[in-house]
C-alpha cells in the first residue's frame, strides 16, 4: 500500500494514526505492542505527534515495548543517536515503563553490542520467532534502510537477528536488525519525505531488480507493508 500525503506534516499525522491503530490491534490480539522505531530525521515529527493528545491517550503505552531498527555507535548523548531523538520527541513524554524501552547500546565492540541486543531480543520473544507488531523504517537516498547499506555483508545475513555494520562513508559503526527479523514483522511502515528521495523511491517501488538490489527493496515482510510518502518524494512515481 502506498499513501501519498501532501507534505511531511500530513505524512506524520497519518503515521501517528497508523502506529496507534497497530498498537491497539496488537494489544487486543496479543496483550502487548512490540514496535521497532526508525532513526534519522523523518520520523521525528511522527514521534512528536504521538507524544501529544489524542495519541497520548489512544496508544496503550503501558503495554508497549520499544526497540530500535538500528542505531549509530555513538555516545547516548550524541545528537546522532536514534535513541536520543526518540526520547526527546516521544519517550520522555509518554508513560512507557522504563523496563519496556530497549535502546541499542554500542558501548562494547560493535560485534559484542550486536550480540547483546540479539540476546535481549531472544529473551523478549521467549525463544520464539522475532515477530514485531510494527517496524518503522526510513529510506536513505542510496536505498539503505535501518542500517542495511548497499554493498555491506549484512544484506546476506540470514541467521543473526542483529548485526554490526561498518558504514565506510560515515566512518562509523552501526547496529541493525537484519532482514530475517524485519521480514517477519506483522507490519512494516516506511516513512519517506522530500524531493531528494524521489529517485530512489521510484527505483525501490518501480525499478527492475538488478544484480545488486537496493536494500530497501529487500524488505518484503510476511505481514503488511505500507509506504507513507509525501508528494515531493512521490513526484517521479508512475503509478500512485
Ligand atoms: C538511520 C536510519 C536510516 C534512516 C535513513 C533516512 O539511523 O540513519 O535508521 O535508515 O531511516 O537514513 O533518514 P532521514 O529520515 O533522515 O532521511
Amino acid at each position: 500500500m502506498i499513501r501519498v500525503c501532501v507534505d511531511l506534516e500530513a505524512l506524520s499525522s497519518a503515521a501517528a494514526e497508523l502506529v496507534a491503530a497497530e498498537a491497539q490491534r496488537a494489544v487486543q490480539t496479543g496483550g502487548r505492542f512490540a514496535v521497532a522505531l526508525a532513526g534519522g530525521g523523518t520520523p521525528r515529527r511522527t514521534y512528536e505527534i504521538l507524544s501529544r493528545e489524542p495519541y497520548r491517550k489512544l496508544v496503550p503505552w503501558e503495554k508497549t515495548h520499544v526497540f530500535w531498527g538500528d542505531e549509530r555507535c555513538v555516545a547516548a548523548a550524541d545528537t546522532r543517536s536514534n535513541a536520543l531523538m526518540a526520547r526527546q520527541a516521544l519517550l520522555d513524554h509518554v508513560p512507557v515503563p522504563t523496563v519496556q524501552v530497549h535502546p541499542m547500546r554500542c558501548n562494547r565492540s560493535p560485534a559484542a553490542s550486536a550480540e547483546r541486543y540479539e540476546t535481549e531480543l531472544r529473551s523478549f520473544f521467549a525463544g520464539g520467532a522475532p515477530r514485531f507488531d510494527l517496524i518503522l523504517l526510513g529510506l536513505g537516498d542510496n536505498g539503505h534502510t535501518a542500517s542495511l547499506f548497499p554493498g555491506t555483508p549484512v544484506l546476506a545475513e540470514r541467521r543473526r537477528w542483529v548485526a554490526e555494520v561498518h558504514v565506510a562513508e560515515e566512518g562509523m559503526h552501526r547496529l541493525t536488525l537484519t532482514l530475517p527479523v524485519i521480514n517477519q514483522a506483522a507490519a512494516v511502515v516506511f516513512l519517506v519525505s522530500g524531493g531528494g528521495k524521489a529517485s530512489i523511491l521510484r527505483e525501490v517501488l518501480e525499478g527492475s531488480p538488478g544484480p545488486h538490489p537496493v536494500p530497501a527493496a529487500l524488505v518484503r515482510p510476511a505481514g503488511r507493508l505500507m509506504w507513507l510518502v509525501d508528494r515531493d518524494a512521490a513526484r517521479l512515481l508512475r503509478h500512485r
